[in-house]
């Protein structure tokens, strides 16, 4: 649905392509290469969280001599991040993995060994699988070990052969990460940082659970040191990660355990982090605390990626999402009491098992009533494994793509009137870098929204009042000016 709009914790780009989306994700600009170092070539698909695990990667691998590059053609280490959240995901990992064998026999021609390492939530789930149909992948590791990554290359190196580590370790990643000012946000305006992985929750139709294991939260002195590293190197806006990133639960320097409100509390006041945002939220962990913080955080923007997937109760019911369409209805009124500005955006789901013409229409009808600012729509996916999987009742692929359709456009609708609600008004926009045009520059609003200023270079990093004076389909223009109206 959007391409410019950053998107909340899913997406890293279009709603209909969601996980197949690649990304040059490694942090640091890459670049040529400088004396001896070698070449990582890093592809990301899938979520934001895998975006913020393929930059730590990129760090743990530095001190080893490791530099991010543009082309796979010039890397001697090559990472494969993936994503299972839908459709033919091991498909598509063993496509490219068929297209980086070539590249990795090449270089060996050339007498240029690469290390071809399979990383993420198919490396996760279907490791095993990988090392027997592609067993030219030297490293198979799962999201909870990426820390242990220079062990495994080594390991690789003495082994001649594939290694594999998928297990949930007892220790944290978090804990064994470098302690070096984060390189991978060093000339960056935003950044994301993950407190918060793994799911409890198990809906029915979701493969998280299985591929990040439980539920499990930062300590909260661990996050406080990421967000003041961060915003030492420039960082302006942070956006708090994971897969039920409400559900924090990290243990307090005084002993007690933190929800997200007082962890966002605590992030408000680091000096020069001017925005928190936070994604992806569950209804059913949206406390009054969190809600009041909206109230009390200037901080905190007023953006809030809260995903529904169905406005009926009986879909809600079989999805285990452990609410009704009124309670989210209820939440939203909540939200705006608390934060009249704030923007709604969500992740909708079409066709699960058993859904009926009644059903879909109460999904349109939440819609209608809530009015979202941006929104992620997928058809239901068949993920094995999931309890929803062998539900019977499943709905017919092109009953799905009529729903998705119908969804999409009202959804289309409303976030043409959202951006169309916002020119005229004037808002802080924090600058994060140039734009396509000479002369020009791009921020965000506070609404996650890409506003395009002419201005001058001197603007990055720094928020300022705009006035927002024309939308396009997934962006604004506007002006400078000098005080910033109440919006
Ligand atoms: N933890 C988040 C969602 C993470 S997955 C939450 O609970 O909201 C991101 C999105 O992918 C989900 O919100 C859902 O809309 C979509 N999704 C997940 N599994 C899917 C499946 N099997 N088929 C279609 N969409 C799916
Ligand atoms: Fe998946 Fe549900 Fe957990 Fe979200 S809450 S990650 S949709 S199981
Ligand atoms: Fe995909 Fe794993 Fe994220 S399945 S959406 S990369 S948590």
């Amino acid at each position: 649905m959007t391409t410019d709009l950053l998107p909340p914790l899913t997406q890293n780009a279009d709603a209909r392509t969601y996980g197949s989306e690649s990304s040059q994700a490694g942090g640091a600009e890459a670049g040529p290469l400088a004396g001896s170092a070698r070449g990582l070539h890093m592809i990301t698909w899938g979520c934001q969280m895998n975006v913020y695990d393929s930059a730590r990667m990129t760090d743990v691998l530095r001190p080893l001599g490791y530099a991010p590059v543009e082309s796979a053609s010039d890397a001697d280490m090559i990472i494969l991040n993936t994503c299972h959240i839908r459709d033919r995901a091991a498909e598509k990992v063993f496509s490219e993995l068929g297209r980086l064998r070539l590249i990795k026999e090449e270089r060996k021609a050339d007498g240029r060994p690469t290390v071809l390492a399979v990383a993420g939530c198919v490396a996760q789930a279907e490791g095993e699988q990988i090392l027997k149909r592609a067993p030219y992948v030297d490293i198979v590791l799962g999201p909870q070990t990426y820390h242990r990554l220079p062990e495994m290359v080594a390991r690789a190196a003495r082994a001649g052969g594939s290694v594999i580590d998928t297990d949930f370790p007892a220790e944290q990643k978090f804990d064994f990460l470098p302690e070096a000012a984060a390189p991978q946000t060093q000339g960056n305006v935003t950044a994301f940082l993950t407190v918060q992985e793994g799911c409890d929750k198990f809906c029915s139709f979701c493969v998280v659970p299985y591929t990040r294991g439980a539920e499990a939260s930062r300590a909260v002195a661990s996050v406080l040191a990421e967000a003041r590293r961060m915003a030492e190197s420039g960082v302006r806006e942070i956006t708090l990660l994971g897969q039920n990133v409400n559900a924090y639960h990290g243990e307090g320097p005084d002993g007690r355990i933190w929800g997200l409100a007082r962890l966002a509390e605590a992030l408000s006041s680091i000096p020069g982090l001017a925005r928190i945002r936070y994604t992806t939220s569950h209804p059913r962990d949206m406390g009054d605390d969190l809600i009041a913080a909206h109230r009390d955080l200037p901080a905190l923007m007023p953006f809030l990626h809260l995903p529904v997937q169905s406005g009926s109760d009986t879909i809600l019911k079989a999805m285990n999402r452990g609410h009704t369409a009124d309670e989210y209805r209820r939440l939203v009124e909540k939200l705006r009491e608390a934060r009249p500005d704030i923007a709604l955006s969500s992740d909708f789901i079409v066709g699960h098992p058993g859904e009926t013409d009644e059903d879909f229409e109460a999904t349109m009808a939440l819609i209608r009533d809530v009015g979202f600012a941006l929104a992620y729509s997928f058809k239901y996916s068949i993920r094995p494994g999931t309890p929803a999987a062998g539900a019977p009742r499943q709905v017919a692929e092109t009953v799905k793509d009529e729903r998705l359709q119908a969804l999409q456009a009202l959804l289309r609708e409303q976030q043409d009137a959202f951006n169309a609600s916002v020119v005229g008004l004037t808002a802080p926009v924090l600058f994060t870098g140039r734009g396509r045009k000479p002369g020009q520059m791009v921020g965000r609003s506070p609404w996650l929204q890409p506003v395009h200023v002419d201005g001058p270079d001197t603007l990055i990093g720094v928020e300022r009042p705009v006035r927002l004076d024309a939308r396009f389909s997934n962006s604004l223009a506007g002006t400078l000016v000098k005080e910033c109206a109440p919006t």
